[in-house]
């Protein structure tokens, strides 16, 4: 991906957070005093909101099964999971999501299930862990950048969503959006902060894809809700694919007759292809795609590089997807 953006470009966390710095640069305070005090009091709300925002808090969850699909593999730690990420909808670095995010409001929420299905379903942020059965899935992670995370996810796959809402013949294909909200995503209010994508994030799968058992709709991690930063409330997590696909904070899920557009294909189509399956056989135009450094304790660079598998390892469950697909053309 084209990461122009060196940490020391992006806008510090505190010009985002302290509307009230703002207002003293500005010279309000000054203005507010000679104002009459209902005024007065306006004025401060408007620029106070943030102070009032609740601080995101993880909840526990509970979960009835638990499978592990990164065999013995070391599990990533919780706070490099937390804050080793992509959302640029926050920003571009990898710690500004974590940075940025922690007063994103997600409740209430409302993810829509439609197009091409006979039953459209709505549901509330409380129904992702009331209606539906959590489990726990552990899987490997392999974004596009050539690093990995083994992740121990909360939620059910997509095919029990998809199936209560009855998919018609002509539903070919899985259309996701992220909520478009640039009140609380400054990257989406701000072309250089928002990496140059054209919000809502968006993303596509077939829909032979988006019913595999793997294919899944994440609400949690490591035991508890999603951090903000890893796509509160609702993520996918499609763990054969680079990361680019598994889209966060989903508003909009709809079955379509037409291959959907995606984000980072829409922004260099050349780079980003709308398989995006992972292919240590086929390189990225810019870098090698033939091995990745799995993120552990310590910084990046100190990360251990090990050889990428096809499909990250999860060949057995979907290369029969791709059969008689040339993969290189494909990408
Ligand atoms: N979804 C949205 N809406 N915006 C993003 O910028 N980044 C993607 C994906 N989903 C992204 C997104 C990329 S490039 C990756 S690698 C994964 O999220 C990273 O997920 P993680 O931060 O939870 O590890």
């Amino acid at each position: 991906m084209p990461w122009h953006i060196n940490d020391s470009e992006i806008t510090p966390e505190a010009v985002f957070k302290d509307r009230r710095n703002i207002v003293k640069a500005l010279g309000l305070g000054a203005v507010g005093a000679s104002m009459p005090s209902a005024a007065q009091a306006d004025i401060f709300d408007l620029f106070s909101k943030d102070k009032e925002k609740k601080k995101f808090v993880t909840q526990p969850l509970a979960f009835t099964k638990d499978t592990n699909y990164a065999k013995d593999e070391i599990v990533t730690p919780y706070n490099k999971v937390t804050t080793h990420n992509n959302f640029y909808e926050f920003g571009t670095s990898k710690k500004a999501p974590a940075q940025n995010s922690q007063e994103f409001q997600v409740e209430p929420w409302s993810l829509v299930i439609d197009g091409e299905v006979e039953r459209p379903i709505t549901l509330g942020y409380d129904d992702f862990t009331k209606l539906m059965e959590l489990e726990q899935r552990t899987y490997r992670m392999r974004c596009v950048e050539a690093w990995s995370m083994v992740i121990p996810w909360l939620g059910f796959p997509l095919a029990t969503l998809l199936k209560r809402a009855g998919v018609t013949s002509k539903g070919k294909y899985v259309a996701f959006e992220t909520l478009h909200d640039p009140e609380q995503m400054p990257g989406q209010k701000n072309r250089f902060l928002g990496g140059g994508i054209h919000y809502p994030y968006v993303e596509g799968l077939t829909i032979s894809e988006a019913m595999n058992d793997l294919t899944f709709m994440a609400v949690g991690l490591y035991g508890k809700s999603l951090p903000p930063q890893n796509g509160a409330p609702i993520r996918l997590v499609v763990p054969w694919k680079y990361g680019f696909k598994s889209i966060k904070s989903v508003v909009r899920i709809r079955v379509t007759s037409q291959r959907p557009p995606t984000s980072w294909n829409q922004l260099a189509a050349n780079e980003y292809g709308f398989y995006a399956n992972v292919n240590p056989a086929v390189d990225h135009p810019r870098w090698s795609q033939a091995s990745e450094r799995r993120i552990a304790e310590g910084g990046l660079f100190s990360a251990k590089r090990i050889p990428t598998l096809p499909f990250n390892g999860y060949g057995d469950q979907v290369a029969d997807l791709y059969r008689g697909l040339d993969l290189r053309k494909n990408f």
